[in-house]
């Protein structure tokens, strides 16, 4: 038995090496491939009978991926017999809530050892029809912070998930956790074992601090006015008991801008957004601002930038360059975004 991503359909090997073959090539790779796998299905797979699902199926037929069609690949290609059954009851207790308009599952308490948090438990009230997807809990993990990982982390990450559970994952959720969704009881706590080990934590959920987010920020974009990542790192090392276990009246969130473009959206999303800005005056490049302005005409200039400043800090002179009230400046972006070449604020990182 191989992971998933070991399984000859994912891996495509052409004939000669890496290199790319003629059509022909590639037809009979794949249905070599193809061959192998129902073979290997035939061989390995448990008797069992999918759970009809005709209202489900018509979730398929819309213009957009269908989130059924890929539990149905778990169902019907993963190669272990346990992940087929998860996907296949979990199916068949969809539908049976579609059929009577009813949700049937319910919370209650499961955590790891030492922690108070970060598993969202899940019980089916259907457990008898659909006992595969009885207990199917989620593990909230937090992520690196900019969201780096590498492939080699993300294989991991998922061989280890399939090991232990559905096999379905969100990267990432809304709060900014991967999602792990759907583990027994037992499985939560070898599956936290595994990836605890090689450096992962699970993030938070009741009253606690909750996990934070920081924007890919100075590795990738030139606006980055801050460290986000150590800022991140610094506020998730310092608050990881009051990640762990719940103790607070209410939750608790950091998010990590670093610009105030905050592409983490943390004014919305967090209690505490920390967001970078700059620290002195914005830097405009008169020759090229000149330049801009005679090729677009000051019509454009006016009405695309000029007027559009939320608090009146740009003035289009008389010979063309600009003057920047810096002190009014609420730094909303705008002018930076608009050209960011003609623009530069100063990277003042903490
Ligand atoms: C049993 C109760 C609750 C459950 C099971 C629950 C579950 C969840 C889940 C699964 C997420 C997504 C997490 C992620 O993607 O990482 C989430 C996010 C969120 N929840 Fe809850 N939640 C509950 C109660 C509440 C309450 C009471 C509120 C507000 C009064 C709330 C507000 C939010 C908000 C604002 C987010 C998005 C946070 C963000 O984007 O950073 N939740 N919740
Ligand atoms: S918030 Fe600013 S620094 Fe971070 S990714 Fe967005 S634009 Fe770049
Ligand atoms: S950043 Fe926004 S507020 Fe500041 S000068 Fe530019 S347009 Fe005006």
């Amino acid at each position: 038995m191989y992971p998933l991503w070991d399984m000859p359909l994912c891996s495509i090997r052409y004939p000669n090496g890496n290199v790319a073959g003629t059509w022909e090539q590639h037809t009979i790779v794949v249905q070599a491939q193809a061959t192998h796998i129902n073979k290997w299905r035939i061989e390995n797979m448990a008797d069992r009978e999918s759970h009809p699902t005709p209202m489900l199926n018509e979730l398929e037929t819309g213009p957009w991926p269908s989130f059924v069609s890929g539990i149905k690949r778990l169902r019907d290609e993963h190669q272990q017999d346990r992940v087929n059954g998860v996907a296949n009851d979990l199916l068949g207790q969809l539908e049976h809530s579609y059929e009577t308009r009813k949700g049937y599952w319910k919370g209650g308490t499961v955590s790891v050892y030492g922690y108070g948090g970060g598993i969202i438990p899940r019980f089916s009230e259907v457990g008898q029809q659909f006992p595969d997807s009885k207990e199917f809990h989620t593990l909230r993990v937090q992520p690196p912070a900019g969201n780096h990982y590498s492939t080699d982390v993300l294989r991991q990450l998922a061989d280890s998930w399939e090991k232990w559970g559905s096999g379905l994952v969100t990267f990432h959720g809304q709060t900014g956790n991967i999602m792990f969704i759907g583990a027994t009881t037992e499985n939560t706590q070898h599956f936290f074992d595994e990836i605890n080990d090689y450096g992962f934590d699970l993030g938070g959920a009741g009253p606690c601090v909750r996990t934070a987010q920081s924007c890919v920020g100075a590795s990738r974009c030139e606006q980055s006015c801050a460290n986000e990542h150590k800022i991140h790192r610094t506020l998730v090392n310092n608050f990881t008991d009051d990640v762990h276990r719940p103790a607070l009246p209410y939750k608790f969130k950091f998010k990590i801008s670093g610009c105030p473009n905050d592409c983490m959206n943390a004014i919305e999303r967090a209690d505490m957004a920390v967001i970078g800005t700059w620290r002195d005056d914005i830097k405009i490049d008169q020759d090229e601002w000149k330049t801009y302005v005679e090729a677009k005409g000051r019509q454009h200039t006016i009405d695309n930038i000029i007027t559009r400043c939320p608090t009146s800090s740009l003035s289009l002179k008389d010979d063309d360059s600009l003057e920047i009230d810096n002190r009014n400046c609420v730094r909303c972006m705008h002018c930076i975004m608009w050209r960011p070449r003609l623009f530069r604020q100063e990277l003042t990182r903490v």
